[in-house]
C-alpha cells in the first residue's frame, strides 16, 4: 500500500471486503452488474490479510446482492426527482455514484476523515460530486444540507448502521427528523443471529452494536416503513438451496433486512 497514506483501522477497515465484493460480482456467472470502478480501485489497493477470514463466496453475494437492490432504490428516486440529491451515510470507497450516474444529479459521499482523504487519492470531486469528512454523528454535517427540499433527498446508509449502539441510531433518525422530514432513508440492518458474524468483525475492531428484532422496531424509532425486503428471498437463484427453503423462519429473515423508510416529522 504504499501509494497510499492512510493505514485503516477499525470499521473504515470494512470498506475494502464491500469494494471487493462488488468488484467481483462481474466474475459470477449470473452477475447483477458490473462496476469497472471497483474493479479498478479494488486493483490498485493492496489485499489487506486481515480481512480474508470475513471474504468468502457467501459474503461477497450479500454485499453485491445489497448494493444493487439500493441501487434500485436510487434509480428510482432518481427518476421520480427533479432535482435529487444523495446522501451517502458511511459512503467508504462506494461507487454507487458512477452505477447509477446521471446529469440532473447531486451526490454526496459523506464518511470519517481517513475514509474521505483515501477516497481523493482515487476519486475526484466535482460540483455534482461531493465528499464531506465527518462522523455521521457529528451533526454539523447537516447544514450543508439545509437549503434542499427534504422530499429530494435520498440518504443511503448500506454498511453502517450496525455498528452504532442503539441509542446512537436513534439520536440520527431524530436529528433527521427534526432536519429532513419526508426524506427517504435506505438502510440494511442485521438481526441478533449475525452476532456470530460480528464476533469476527469484533476482533478487526469493527464489531456489530445494533440488532434490531424486526422491522417495526425500525420503524418505531420515527421512521414509516415503505419496502422491506430480507436479503435472502432477493435474487433466490444466488443462494444456496437450503437458505432459500428456510429465509421465511423469523431469525434467518431479520438476519439482514433491507429497508427503505420515510423520516416521519417530529409530533408537537
Ligand atoms: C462496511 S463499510 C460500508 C461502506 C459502504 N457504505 C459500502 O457499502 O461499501 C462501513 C463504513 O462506515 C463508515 N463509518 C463508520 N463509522 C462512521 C461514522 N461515525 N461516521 C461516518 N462513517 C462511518 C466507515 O468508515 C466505513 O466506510
Amino acid at each position: 500500500m504504499s501509494q497510499f497514506k492512510s493505514q485503516l483501522t477499525g470499521v473504515p477497515r470494512t470498506m475494502l471486503l464491500t469494494l471487493r465484493g462488488r468488484a467481483d460480482e462481474q466474475k459470477q456467472p449470473n452477475f447483477l452488474f458490473q462496476d469497472e470502478r471497483a474493479v479498478e480501485w479494488s486493483q490498485s489497493l493492496p489485499w489487506d490479510d486481515q480481512l480474508e477470514a470475513l471474504y468468502n463466496p457467501f459474503s461477497q453475494i450479500a454485499w453485491a446482492l445489497r448494493a444493487y437492490q439500493f441501487d434500485q432504490v436510487a434509480i428510482r428516486h432518481i427518476a421520480s426527482h427533479n432535482n435529487p440529491l444523495i446522501v451517502e451515510l458511511g459512503a467508504g470507497l462506494s461507487t454507487r455514484y458512477y452505477r447509477v450516474k446521471h446529469e440532473k444529479l447531486n451526490w454526496i459521499e459523506l464518511d470519517l476523515p481517513e475514509v474521505t482523504n483515501f477516497r481523493r487519492q482515487l476519486d475526484s470531486e466535482t460540483d455534482q460530486h461531493q465528499f464531506i469528512s465527518s462522523s455521521v454523528i457529528d451533526f454539523g454535517w447537516m447544514d450543508a444540507l439545509a437549503s434542499k427540499p427534504p422530499a429530494s433527498i435520498l440518504f443511503i446508509a448500506e454498511g453502517l448502521l450496525m455498528y452504532f449502539e442503539a441509542h446512537q441510531v436513534q439520536e440520527i433518525i431524530n436529528q433527521m427528523r427534526r432536519r429532513f422530514p419526508g426524506a427517504t432513508l435506505i438502510m440494511d440492518v442485521v438481526g441478533k443471529i449475525s452476532k456470530a458474524t460480528g464476533s469476527k468483525y469484533a476482533q478487526l475492531g469493527a464489531p456489530f452494536l445494533w440488532f434490531p428484532k424486526d422491522e417495526q422496531e425500525v420503524a418505531a424509532l420515527g421512521l414509516s416503513l415503505v419496502n422491506v425486503w430480507s436479503l435472502f428471498q432477493l435474487y433466490p437463484e444466488r443462494w444456496p438451496l437450503l437458505l432459500r427453503s428456510l429465509s421465511w423462519l423469523p431469525f434467518i429473515r431479520n438476519s439482514c433486512l433491507i429497508l427503505e423508510t420515510k423520516i416521519q416529522p417530529i409530533e408537537n
